[in-house]
């Protein structure tokens, strides 16, 4: 967790907050009841609840901006520029803008929550299969949050097999140069697994 801190963020507001679920059988049992009956979800040692908040921006603008006043990067006059600009930038916090601030960077968080534990030696899966409302009524989590993934994190099952690396996309279906017009992708029948 503390090397998934290191995340980027927009101007470092850092919109993410976690709900581990660990050791608890019954708070395990009612995670895997909202999230679609999947099994690892139960079963692993840990589910972490990402959850994106659009009122961070309020909650952590003030630390954010005192830091940069500290490190030296900004001074004290610059400061109301920044609330403006990012007021701007962001919107209300009810508005489609501002959840997507709070959810792209809590994605980021999570991705480097899981770059993070596979250093470590664990494993994770994220998730989306669930139920966001009773997320939020199972665990207290209130409703102008987002839950953009659960990340599912334990020690692989000796004997275990993972299964083939899934396929990917050559890079020229999704990559161009200058407009993204010149991606064309014609498939004529599935990609091949690549191994
Ligand atoms: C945001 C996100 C949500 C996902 N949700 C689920 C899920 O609910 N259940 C599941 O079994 N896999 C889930 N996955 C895993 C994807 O299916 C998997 O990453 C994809 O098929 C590619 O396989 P690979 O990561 O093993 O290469 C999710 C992945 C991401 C990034």
């Amino acid at each position: 967790m503390e090397t998934a801190n290191l995340a980027p963020s927009s101007f470092n507001l850092q919109p993410w907050k976690v709900v581990v679920v660990v050791k608890d059988p019954e708070g395990k049992k009612r995670l895997r009841r909202c999230a679609l009956d999947q099994p690892k979800a139960e079963e692993a040692s840990a589910v972490l609840i990402v959850v994106a908040d659009p009122t961070a921006l309020e909650e952590n603008r003030d630390a954010m901006l005192d830091s940069w006043q500290d490190l030296g990067y900004t001074k004290p006059e610059q400061r109301s520029m920044y609330v403006d600009l990012i007021g701007r930038l962001y919107g209300p916090p009810d508005s489609w803008t501002r959840k997507l601030f709070a959810a792209k960077n809590a994605a980021l968080f999570a991705m480097n929550l899981m770059l993070a534990a596979k250093g470590l030696g664990l494993e994770t899966h994220s998730m989306d299969g669930f139920d966001e409302a009773g997320f939020k009524r199972e665990f207290q989590i209130p409703d102008d949050k987002l839950i953009p993934m659960l990340v599912a994190v334990g020690y692989l099952r000796s004997r275990t097999k993972l299964l083939p690396r899934d396929f990917r996309r050559p890079l020229n279906e999704f990559v161009s140069f200058d407009s993204l017009s010149k991606v064309t992708v014609e498939r004529t029948s599935s990609p091949k697994t690549t191994g």
